[in-house]
């Protein structure tokens, strides 16, 4: 085995998920390649429908199966292919080896539940922590995110806390066991600005704390620019780029790449009217033939609508899914 597939802490390959059946069968996730690196922040990036969190929440083991369907794919953790987990290896290594983080804390915390008595309960499962052992790293984990490590909190049921608080609660959840893998769905989605910055900042102290592999997913290309290694870009079920953060944002290569760039408000466009893609992402059950991006893209020509581009080495380590790559880009 080569020293870069032991780096890859998540591979996941060809994975193909659907919903439903017959007439109204809806393939939400065609074909997705991707892997995170240990250490690494991998940020999967599209607009809302395109299948980041049908794809994560594959990945956690936490698909509601029916109405979901896994048709194609394999997902390794640490070289296993963790499709083929029992149920119970599968309880083990949610949030032991791989946690999650969400949009809405509200509706992931326990309401009935203290937020020590929260975190010690992951220690106690997962670490075989005791008591008295569990509360004093249940405030060492509290300190870690940014909760003073003072009993107050500790001692709070999660109604009693902002919404700002309430997330940081949900990382101390995650990150209590120590996880290889964080995978983080829009955490910083339903924040303010202000908040916003200040998750993000921590969950880049974590990574480097703990060095754990991230895959950050956000439907906002601005939120990544920071914090990210590397960016994929996911459209109707299926990533379309892939590169280094320099590749993604210095020189994008797929249309659907350039447009999303071009609608991130920057500091140099501030104050002017920002582009925004016209159209919207197909539902799963009417992808378009072809590309599924044709119809809202500048550069489409015949055969975009009638064959499906496939992923092929662009340049450096970056990889894209377009027949007009070689095309002007409009001025
Ligand atoms: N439980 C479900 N039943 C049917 N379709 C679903 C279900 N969950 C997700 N989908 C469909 O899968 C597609 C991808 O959804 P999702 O992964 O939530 O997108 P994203 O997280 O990128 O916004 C959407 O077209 C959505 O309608
Ligand atoms: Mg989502």
């Amino acid at each position: 085995m080569s020293s870069s597939s032991s780096e890859q802490i998540l591979k996941i390959e060809n994975l193909n998920i659907s919903f439903g059946e017959g007439e109204h069968r809806a393939k939400a996730v065609r074909g997705v390649d991707l892997d995170v690196r240990r250490g690494e922040l991998h940020a999967l990036v599209g607009e809302s429908g395109s299948g980041k969190t049908v794809t994560s929440t594959c990945v956690m083991g936490l698909l509601p199966m029916p109405p979901a369907v896994i048709e194609d794919g394999r997902i390794y953790y640490n070289n296993e292919d963790i499709l083929k987990y029992t149920e119970e290896q599968r309880r083990k290594t949610r949030g032991r080896e791989i946690a999650m983080v969400f949009q809405e804390p509200g509706k992931y915390l326990n309401p009935a539940l203290r937020v020590g008595e929260q975190i010690m309960e992951m220690l106690r499962l997962h670490l075989g922590m005791s008591g008295k052992e569990a509360e004093v790293r249940a405030l060492e984990i509290l300190e870690m995110v940014g909760l003073g490590g003072n009993r107050r909190v500790l001692k709070s049921f999660p109604h009693e806390l902002s919404g700002g608080m309430k997330q940081r609660v949900m990382i101390a959840i995650a990150i209590c066991c120590n996880p290889s893998l964080l995978i983080a769905d829009e955490p910083t989605t339903a924040l303010d600005v202000t908040l916003q910055l200040q998750i993000l900042k921590l969950i880049m102290q974590l990574r480097h704390k703990l060095d754990m592999g991230i895959l950050f997913i956000s439907h906002d290309l601005a939120v990544v620019h920071d914090i990210s290694d590397r960016v994929s870009v996911i459209y109707a079920g299926k990533i379309v780029e892939t590169g280094s953060r320099e590749e993604i944002f210095n020189t994008p290569a797929h249309p659907y790449t350039k447009l999303l760039l071009e609608s991130v408000p920057d500091a140099a466009k501030r104050g002017k009217k920002l582009t925004t893609i016209s159209g919207r992402v197909p539902d799963a059950e009417h992808f378009p033939s072809g590309c599924a991006f044709h119809p809202r893209c500048p550069l489409a020509e015949d055969k975009c609508t009638k064959n499906q581009p496939e992923m092929a080495a662009v340049d450096g380590s970056r990889k894209a899914a377009c027949f007009c790559l070689d095309k002007e880009w409009r001025k």
